[in-house]
């Protein structure tokens, strides 16, 4: 699968994609990442990228005519264009059900924003899937566009060492309840021992226990997960 990043501040991903998973994945061809900066699409002498917004108010908007010309060229990179998905607040709320989604994809371009955010007409003219990590508002789209990478490549088939281990995580079709609590050795520590089911060896009783451990958090952290039409799925 194969994200090209547009962004103004490229720098940011690098130490990421440089560790553990992401990089692993990629050195075995599963993924491919691409960075573009987009200010290499300004063509005046100081590669100005955004403007004062007509109408007044604070901050800046990014320029129409510096982010389509950018986002074109860097299509016709690839055989096949890909599905562009801009970063914004103003986006659908990412969930697990949309991650899958864009799993399935050969191709994810992501958009990333800074200052006021983009010319309406960037939207008009590419309508990109907006997305939104949330209700808080981050200072510029790559954290959000982080999000995306790290979240929709776990589920391409062979970057997970077991393959069931991305079916059974919380959120992902089929199971809507949070994970169970997890402990490993030692035994005790400060007084807190593990729970006698998990050290019994018994297989049966240890799976039921999960399930009450799993049913009881949900309740009490997200019951809004075990309505018959929870939000996001
Ligand atoms: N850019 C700024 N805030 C954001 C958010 N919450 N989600 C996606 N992109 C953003």
């Amino acid at each position: 699968m194969r994200f090209d990043v547009l962004t103004l501040f490229p720098g940011i991903f690098e130490g990421y994609l440089a560790e553990s998973l992401l990089k692993e994945a990629m050195d075995r061809g599963l993924i491919e990442v691409n960075l573009y900066n987009m200010r290499d699409w300004a063509n005046d002498k100081h590669n100005t990228m955004d403007d004062r917004p007509f109408g007044g108010g604070p901050g800046m908007v990014l320029k129409v005519d510096r982010v389509v010309p950018c986002v074109e060229a860097v299509q016709s990179y690839a055989p096949r264009p890909g599905r562009v998905l801009m970063m914004t607040p103003q986006g659908r709320p990412l969930t697990q059900r949309i991650v899958e989604e864009l799993a399935q994809e050969e191709r994810l371009l992501l958009l990333c924003g800074r200052y006021e955010g983009f010319d309406q007409r960037v939207v008009d003219i590419l309508q990109p899937d907006e997305i939104s990590i949330g209700d808080y508002v981050l200072n510029g789209g790559e954290v959000a566009a982080a999000v995306i990478i790290d979240s929709v490549m776990r589920l391409i088939p062979g970057v997970l060492g077991d393959e069931n281990s991305a079916v059974v995580d919380s959120f992902s079709s089929g199971n809507r309840l949070l994970e169970e609590d997890q402990y490993t050795r030692p035994r005790e520590y400060r007084g807190l021992a593990v729970p006698e089911i998990l050290l019994s060896g018994d297989h049966g009783l240890i799976e039921k226990w999960r399930e009450a451990n799993r049913l009881d958090k949900t309740f009490l952290r997200r019951p809004d997960l075990l309505d018959d039409e929870p939000s996001g799925y």
